[in-house]
Parts: C-alpha cells; structure tokens; sequence
C-alpha cells in the first residue's frame, strides 16, 4: 500500500494505491479542508479509509504533539443515507460534527513553558525589554522577541557558546536581529547587561539544553544568586518567570532550593506563583511566576 501526492493550485491530491490499483482519492486544502475522500466500493470496511485518512492527517501535521490543528470535511446533510457511515468514520479520527461539516480540531497538550508563555502574552506589552536568562536553543527568546515587537529589546544570555550561536541563528533566520541578540554569560551575573529595575521581564528555564550535553545544567549554586539578581533588574511592575526541573541526572537541589527561595519573598513587594501540574508526577516541569509589585512611572 503505498500513497502519492499531487500539488493542485491551493490544496493536494492524494491516491492510495493497492499494488497498482488506485483505491481510494482525497483532496486535502491548504487550510485543512478535505474536499474529496473516498475509497473506491469494493475496498470499504476494511480498515483502508481509516488508513488514508490518519496518513494524511500526520502528513499534515494533524498528529505534531506540539501544535494546534483543524481539519474539515464534508457531512452529507440530515436524512442522507452516507450521513451516518460519515459520522461513524469520521468519529474514529476525531472528526466531530459542527457547522453543517465534520471538523476535527486538535489543541496541544499545555507545557510548563507554553503556559508561561501564554501567561506572558497576557502580561508584557510590546516595547519592552526582556531578558532569556537561559537562552538555550532560542526558543523562549525568539518568543520574547516576537513579544517584543520591533520597538522593544531582548537579551538572552546561557553559559554555553552553542547555545549563544544557535539562539543568534534563529534570530537571524526571523530577522530580529536589531531587536534581539543573544550573548555567552554566566546569569548570576546577569547585573552586568541590564540596570537596576531595567527589565519588563526575564525568564528562567532552567535545566539542560535539549540535544546537548546533559553534565552541563544550572545548579542552585549559581541559580539562587541569579534569581536575586533577577528580581534586582525588574522593574516594579515586572515579571520574573522560571521553570524548574528535577529527577533523574538533575536531582531535586536546585528546584526545592529555589522554591524555599521564592516562597519566602516578602509579600509586601511579589507576588508569586508556583503553578504545579497536580496531576503529574512530582518531577513535572513547575512553572512559577513572580509579579514585582509596584508601578513605574511612565
Ligand atoms: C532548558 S535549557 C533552555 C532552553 C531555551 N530557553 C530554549 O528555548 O531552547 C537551559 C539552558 O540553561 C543554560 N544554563 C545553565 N546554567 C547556566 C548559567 N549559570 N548561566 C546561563 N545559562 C545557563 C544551559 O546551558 C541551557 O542551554
């Protein structure tokens, strides 16, 4: 069984063969929307419709396990005799209906950093400055900078010289180079970068750098001064926002050090914000959140 693609203006044709007899044939839109499917007859209720259609839909992205999709298809309208195998098929990958049409629309599992992220977006306003502690692959400061905007600023910092280069790549690759620029730093001693109550924001994620070295990782050693020196460069107003890891290879130092750290914050100046996943094991990545209280002048 084998399956080849088509490009259409706007969309793809897709024909599953059977040896070299075509079986089955799908239009797929650009924006997710099935406009043809069917599996020719004598080739139904065997398990082939299904086969073509979740091929498709990984091809399409509709299985990534880090973004959102939605897919669409047609719904033979109440009464029709399909409308019920229609259903019934469409029910096996997810396909609800809605709309008049089937729509199967998939959102990601929400991360430790995908919340601080989404809680970030509701927090900083475009022009600030922002700081990525932990720059790492680039990610987080790539988001920080979208965040940003042209009008704002944003400095990454990580210990490792590849994780500086890979970070000012994809910086580079976006076009933020004038907004963002990323540096090779030691973040306890992030003062050096950024004044005194500077910073709208700067982000802690902690942990190792995916797909490097897993000896090299922050230690509370270097975590607890760099989270004061943190706090020290927000601006009252500011947002201190950290993931902390623990379990195997990391242990559980750094993350019950800087909890004991956060927790005893005056409440007179920060509000914070440890935001367990209750239901996952201990070792769950842990967002928290510290709100500087206060407000600076405009
Ligand atoms: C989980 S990764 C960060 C992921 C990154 N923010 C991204 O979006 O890809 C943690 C990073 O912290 C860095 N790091 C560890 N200790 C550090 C320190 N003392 N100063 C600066 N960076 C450090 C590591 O080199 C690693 O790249």
């Amino acid at each position: 069984m084998r399956i080849t693609t088509h490009p259409l203006p706007n969309a793809t044709r897709a024909i599953l063969w059977k040896e070299r007899l075509p079986i089955g044939a799908a239009v797929l839109g650009e924006n997710g929307e099935f406009t043809t499917f069917s599996i020719a007859p004598a080739w139904r209720r065997r398990g082939y419709g299904r086969y073509f259609m979740k091929e498709l839909l990984r091809q399409a992205g509709g299985y990534a396990p880090g973004a959102a999709s939605c897919f669409t298809a047609p719904l033979p309208p109440v009464g029709a005799p399909a409308r019920a195998a229609a259903l019934a098929f469409g029910a096996q990958l997810g396909f609800l209906p809605q709309n008049g049409q089937l729509c199967r629309r998939r959102t990601p599992d929400l991360t430790a950093v995908a919340f601080l992220h989404t809680t970030l977006q509701s927090l900083l306003h475009p022009g600030g400055f922002y700081l990525d502690a932990t720059c790492g692959n680039g990610h987080d400061t790539l988001f920080l900078a979208e965040l940003a905007g042209p009008q704002g600023r944003v400095l990454g910092l990580d210990i490792q010289p590849a994780a500086v280069a890979a970070t000012n790549a994809r910086l580079a690759a976006a076009g933020y180079e004038t907004r963002a620029t990323a540096l090779c730093a030691d973040h306890q001693f992030l003062a050096r970068y950024t004044p005194p109550a500077g910073a709208d924001c700067v982000l802690f994620n902690f942990g190792w750098l995916p797909g490097g070295s897993h000896d090299v990782f922050s230690t509370a050693a270097s975590t607890l001064p760099a989270l004061q020196a943190g706090l020290t460069a927000l601006k009252p107003g500011g947002v201190l926002a950290v993931v902390l890891y623990s379990g195997k290879g990391i242990g559980h130092g750094e993350k019950d050090a800087a909890l004991a750290f956060l927790q005893a914050l005056p409440l007179a100046q920060y509000t914070v914000l440890v935001c367990r996943f209750a239901n996952w094991a201990d070792t769950a990545p842990l967002p928290c959140l510290v709100l500087k209280k206060g407000t600076t002048p405009p």
